[in-house]
């Protein structure tokens, strides 16, 4: 602990307020994933315990306090995981209430993790509260998930890059209480044309933000729109539609929040063109044939020759 340390209650410095400039010098020193000293903040994944990491699972299993997000990370998860733990909800919780807690618990010499749901790096605020903690001289790190959005592609047999169809994936969400309307770019990215949106905070928005889309002249009103609620729960729901008609549905459902909406053609997964992946390259035509490679979905280097040229490889 530290002269500053953070009693209950007393004011932790805020975002931003990182103890280094640049890269934290422990970066290289360790793979993405890794169990390090301190704190993990672990990735959930979209709710079903099975989509889990095997290294969150290890570490979740292991836990004596289980720092969670509440209704987002499924009570299956933490029945099936964390039957054994003292299990504390961080929503309404602000970051005077939660360091301190996570930090008198490792100081006890308590096994704690902050479970995040879906993945930590996406929506999460996972960085203040690991810089939070480090400034109280508790070491923290991140172990990834499955964001919510991978797994609405799943429940939709679809892929968010699609061939022909989306080169590009926006994670987003719409204005609110956090975000200015100035910084609510969901129109630019759907009047791209090839790319699939992905709004994550915003089922409680849809009917607004197609109101808004709609008010736009580069926006097809047609264009598809699919809402998974709960993706990979056992109350998972989906409601497919378009920007014209897909707030009314959502309403009619009565869902407020817990859902992604993705917008564009890739949500449907039709469409799409062969991908040169399994076409010309798997055919013995050269990487260069397609110059940069960027006929196909996924990601990957492939070497040719002498030359290792970013290909599409199945992911
Ligand atoms: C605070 S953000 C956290 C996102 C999370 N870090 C992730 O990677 O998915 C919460 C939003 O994620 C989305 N979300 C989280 N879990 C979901 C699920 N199982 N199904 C659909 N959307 C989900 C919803 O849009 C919700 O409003």
């Amino acid at each position: 602990m530290t002269d500053e340390s953070t009693d209950s209650g007393a004011s932790v410095a805020g975002a931003g307020d990182r103890p280094e400039e640049g890269l934290d010098p422990r970066v290289r020193e360790y793979t993405a994933g890794e169990e390090q000293e301190g704190i993990p903040f672990i990735g959930a994944g979209p709710g079903d315990p099975g989509l889990l990491t095997l290294r969150g699972k290890e570490l979740v299993d292991e836990a004596d306090l289980v720092v969670h997000a509440g209704s987002l990370v499924s009570s299956a998860l933490l029945e099936e995981h964390c039957a054994d733990a003292e299990l504390v909800n961080s929503v309404g919780k602000d970051l005077e209430e939660l360091i301190p807690l996570m930090r008198d618990a490792h100081e006890e010499g308590r096994t704690v993790v902050r479970l995040h749901s879906g993945d930590p790096a996406v929506y999460g605020a996972a960085l203040e509260q690991i810089d939070a903690l480090e400034r109280e001289g508790v070491p923290a790190y991140v172990v990834p998930g499955v964001t919510s959005s991978f797994a609405a592609a799943a429940t939709l047999r679809t892929q968010l890059t699609l061939n022909g169809v989306a080169n590009h994936v926006a994670f987003t969400r719409p204005r609110g209480k956090t975000l200015d309307a100035a910084d609510d770019h969901i129109g630019e990215f759907v009047e791209m044309g090839d790319v699939t949106t992905c709004i994550y905070l915003g089922t409680h928005a849809v009917s607004d933000a197609m109101d808004r889309l709609l008010d736009r002249e580069g926006v097809d009103p047609e264009t598809p729109v699919a809402v998974v609620y709960h993706a990979s729960w056992d109350d998972e729901d989906v409601i497919t539609g378009t920007i014209a008609d897909i707030g009314e549905k959502v309403e009619d459902a009565g869902y407020r929040a817990s859902a992604m909406v993705l917008i564009g053609e890739a949500a449907t997964g039709a469409g799409y063109e062969r991908s040169y992946l399994y076409g010309d390259w798997a055919n013995g035509g050269s990487a260069d044939a397609a110059g940069d490679g960027s006929n196909g979905a996924g990601d990957g280097a492939e070497t040719t020759g002498a030359e290792t040229t970013e290909t599409e490889a199945d992911d």
